[in-house]
């Protein structure tokens, strides 16, 4: 029977709680007899400066969450091979990973090459007033803006960063009043937020401060200023190619002719129809988001980023393309990214920091180009199978110890499993089946 849903009320000050009272609190909603204080104890870290670290990380903190940690071998990238770290709960994206890698590092590996680097921001404001006079004056409001941010952009700009371009848009035509000051950075290895957003509320100050000076022209009001997580130009290009004899290897018994041209239309359909891209461009999250987590950057930036990029042309569609000229097979992601190797939890939280290390310590360009192999090398696979065994195969044999944990299933019971499962299709309910008919035979 489903446990009743706890009936919740309202509560204030839950911030303000330490992390016992709120523990306490949690216990009482859930009405559990026993104490889930020591339950939740063994989920942090026994090092107390480390979880004490987790604790700052974020607020109303009760324990740490696990996920698994893995890393994908014989990911060769330019030429060189690196050990790739992935976080992630599902369980076939390393093993699915692994064996494009492995596929790749014998045909030329991955080659990667970064289109551009450019991060965003904006200030959005209203102007009622002279729209030609604001236009005219934009080049000496640009300079006062930028002398307002000298402290924060000198050290980046030791770093080789800093604000590159400053434009004024007239967004009057989509809504009255409306303006916006459009800025590119340029963020080092960093992926740069808060240094965005600290320029982009100096500058808005600086702008509402001028504007004040001329009643007699019109009415400014800021109305928010933040980087725009929208970076199409911090883009990275990842090729994989070879002779399509080459794809035999592959091609699941189908010549590799066969299998390039169902390889090419796979890859049309996800790029004519949305339904399928969406699936096609999560296969590549996959990989970029498991990079992108086990290296402390913001998976969710990257996401949101890639998913509008995928439909900048109209309509939304996949975010790889297929060419097959004179016998050799190409295949190409255009992946923007915009993500950083210093500041935020890079160095911060431990397991981030490791990634890194494993990584060689890369810049910011560097982790692009591992990111973007990454979730070329999950999304091949995962094409790959479907367009030859099907992908359930390799997805459910993955997931046999989750569904032999869920089932309860004994040390005994899991072997028989295993052996009946060897050459037959796994299911959630084909194992149930046949652990009940193991049951019924010799008693649980
Ligand atoms: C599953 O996590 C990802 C796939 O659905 C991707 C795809 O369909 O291309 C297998």
């Amino acid at each position: 029977m489903n446990n009743p849903k706890p009936k919740i009320p309202i509560i204030s000050g839950f911030s303000k709680l330490n992390r016992e009272e709120r523990i306490k609190l949690l216990k009482k909603i859930l009405d559990k007899e026993y104490d889930i204080m020591p339950w939740l104890n063994a989920w942090q870290h026994p090092d107390s400066e480390i979880h004490a670290a987790f604790e700052g990380f974020s607020e109303n903190y009760i324990t740490s969450y696990h996920i698994p940690f893995g890393v994908v071998p014989n990911m060769v990238i330019n030429g060189r091979n690196y050990l790739v770290p992935m976080v992630i709960e599902e369980s076939s994206v390393i093993a699915a990973a692994s064996r494009s890698a492995k596929f790749w590092s014998q045909n030329g590996g991955f080659k990667a090459k970064i289109m551009g680097t450019e991060r965003k921001g904006q200030i959005h404001f209203t102007w009622q007033g002279d729209s030609l006079w604001l236009k005219e004056n934009f080049a000496m409001i640009t300079t006062r803006m930028l002398e307002a941010t000298h402290s924060t952009t000198r050290k980046m700009q030791e770093r080789g960063g800093g604000i590159t371009t400053m434009n004024l848009l007239d967004k009057t035509y989509a809504i009255r009043d409306y303006y916006q000051v459009d800025i590119s950075f340029e963020t080092a290895d960093a992926m740069g937020a808060n240094f965005i957003n600290t320029c982009l509320e100096e500058m808005a100050q600086s702008l509402q401060n001028f504007l004040a000076g001329y009643p007699d022209k019109g009415l400014a009001e800021i109305i928010m200023s933040i980087l725009s997580n929208y970076t199409p130009n911090s883009l990275v290009r990842c090729t994989v190619e070879c002779d399509i004899s080459k794809l035999e290897k592959v091609s699941g018994g189908m010549s590799p002719e066969a299998f390039v041209r169902k390889f090419e239309l796979a890859n049309q359909i996800a790029r004519a129809d949305v339904s399928r891209a969406v699936t096609h461009n999560k296969g590549i999250y996959n990989g970029v988001d498991a990079v992108v987590l086990a290296t402390g950057n913001d998976w969710r930036a990257v996401e949101a980023c890639g998913h509008a990029y995928a439909a900048s042309g109209g309509s939304y569609g996949a975010l790889t393309e297929v060419s097959i000229e004179d016998e050799i097979f190409k295949y190409t992601l255009n992946l923007p990214i915009a993500i950083g190797t210093v500041g935020g939890l890079t160095k911060s939280h431990p397991l981030a920091k490791l990634a890194l290390e494993i990584l060689g310590n890369p810049g910011a360009k560097e982790l692009m180009m591992i990111a973007a192999a990454a979730g070329m090398a999950n999304n091949f696979s995962a094409i790959t199978a479907l367009i030859t065994s099907g992908i359930q195969q390799g997805h459910m044999k993955m997931h046999l110890p989750n569904i032999l944990k869920q089932l309860n299933a004994t040390e005994k019971e899991e072997d028989a499993v295993i052996n009946h499962f060897a050459d037959r299709q796994v299911s959630h309910a084909a194992v149930e089946a046949f652990i009940k008919i193991l049951r019924d035979t010799h008693g649980a």
